[in-house]
């Protein structure tokens, strides 16, 4: 099994190239299939997500070239840019095998019904944070006149005479719900308003796409969209915006084990909860030209509170790694997760670095102490790995981390963006 060992206490002095966000590029793979034209995309992170996402597209029949790119003066990758034409679309069914190892792939039933008419794509079923269920997506393709079925663990979606605009609700805001409604109007006959919509800027992103292959959107970004059916959406070329989250993280990172870092290339403007709460921890967040300029301030941080929220509240994805910054921060800090029904998987392992934590429905309490001292853990999830490495970065002593593959998933070459920083940080064989 792979691990990683990191020696606690050294400060994080440099820079670090932010990548293109994850949960941009997905979507943003996924709307290829809107269209039998070449699109272009920019700037997509090196992520094992990514890769199994180009698995279920070339699967679907999706032709993809991939260029990878490194970062000038360094071995850091810069991205990649992804050429993909579906002219040859030849299969309109997503396997339970390849849907159930990236969750988000599901997003493709949009594009299939939209401009086949016709989808068979596996329930993604839930994963570690909770149950996970598209019950808001599927409601919202039947909002535009699809034939919904489930048998056997498989939606089957119909649209033979293709999709009609309509009024949609969310009935709770869905980051997925939206990506699904905005690719699936776009080529819908007529209107379709969508309320309590996701803010988030990857929706943003989506929808520039969308707009640059000829559709007619307005209000992205908002909790109101109007989508205006065309009958054909051409090829376009777009760069995936900066990873809000790697950037998030980074900075608790630097927060936490103290220093002075440039997130390169990362946008303050996506972070807008996440610069204020820092700010009143005791950290200076600030935007530079280059991208976001992080340091850590005070002696010791100042506990915070923090409840989770859609975009532009305190995202979910950077709950575990707040969590992990307040372990030592001075006073009591009240976490509350509101988005998922199990997202405090990493409190167990927090707790073995000697970390104050306790639980109580979806509230926990964390309470500072001095020092943690290092442990032996395991990941449970994409964003709570990130929680532990931080946590290791000040740990006195060595500590190791398994189950990489959750860490892989979403932050491409953390071990050697830190370790340029100064962290002693490698990844062995055990
Ligand atoms: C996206 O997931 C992100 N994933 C998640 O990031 C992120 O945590 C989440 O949005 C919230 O911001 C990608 O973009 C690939 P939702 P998504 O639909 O779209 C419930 C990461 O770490 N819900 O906004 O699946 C749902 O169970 C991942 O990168 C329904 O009940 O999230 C959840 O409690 C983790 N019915 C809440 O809504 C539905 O039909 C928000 O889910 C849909 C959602």
């Amino acid at each position: 099994m792979e691990i990683l060992q990191i020696e606690g206490g050294r400060r994080l002095e440099g820079e670090i190239l932010i990548s293109g966000a994850k949960n941009a590029a997905l979507p943003l793979m996924i709307a290829s299939l809107l269209t039998d034209e070449e699109l272009v995309i920019e700037n997509v992170p090196d992520l094992s997500d990514v890769r199994q996402l180009v698995e279920i597209l070339a699967n679907h029949g999706v032709d993809i070239v991939t260029t990878a790119h490194t970062a000038n003066l360094s071995n850091i990758s810069a991205g990649s840019s992804l050429h993909l034409k579906s002219d040859k679309v030849n299969n309109l069914h997503a396997p339970a095998n390849l849907v159930a190892k990236m969750r988000a792939s599901f997003w493709v039933i949009a594009p299939l019904i939209a401009r086949f008419g016709y989808a068979k794509v596996a329930l993604p079923g839930g994963c570690e944070i909770g149950s996970r269920p598209v019950d808001f997506l599927l409601d919202g393709l039947r909002a535009l006149g699809a034939k919904i079925n489930i048998e056997d663990g498989y939606v089957l979606a119909e649209a033979a005479k293709g999709l009609t605009g309509a009024d949609y609700h969310f009935p709770n805001i869905t980051v997925g719900g939206t990506h699904v409604m905005l690719m699936a109007a776009s080529l819908a006959q007529g209107e379709t308003r969508l309320y309590n919509a996701a803010c988030e800027p990857e929706i943003v992103n989506l929808a520039n796409l969308l707009i640059k292959m000829g559709a007619n959107i307005e209000g992205a970004g908002t909790p109101q969209i109007i989508i205006k059916g065309v009958k054909k959406l051409h090829g376009s070329q777009i760069a995936t915006i900066a990873d809000r989250i790697e950037a998030g993280t980074y900075a608790m990172a630097v927060a936490m084990a103290g220093g002075k870092v440039l997130l390169r290339g990362a946008d303050i403007n996506h972070l807008p909860c996440v610069e204020q709460i820092l700010q009143a921890c005791g950290v200076g967040i600030n935007a530079v030209p280059e991208g976001i300029l992080v340091e850590r301030l005070a002696d010791r941080l100042s506990a915070v509170d923090i409840s989770t929220e859609g975009y532009p509240g305190f995202p979910t994805d950077l709950q575990a790694q707040f969590m992990a910054l307040m372990t030592t921060a001075i006073g009591k800090s009240i976490i509350k997760e509101n988005i998922f029904e199990n997202r405090y998987m990493h409190v167990e392992e927090l707790k073995k670095f000697g970390a104050n934590i306790e639980v109580n429905a979806q509230e926990a309490v964390v309470t500072g102490v001095d020092r943690l001292h290092a442990a032996d853990v395991l990941a449970t999830d994409l964003r709570a790995s990130a929680s532990l490495i931080m946590a290791g970065l000040v740990a006195d002593g060595i500590t190791t981390i398994g189950n990489l593959h959750h860490l892989d998933r979403g932050f491409a070459q953390l071990e050697a963006k830190l370790q340029a920083c100064g962290a002693k940080i490698t990844r062995l064989n055990k």
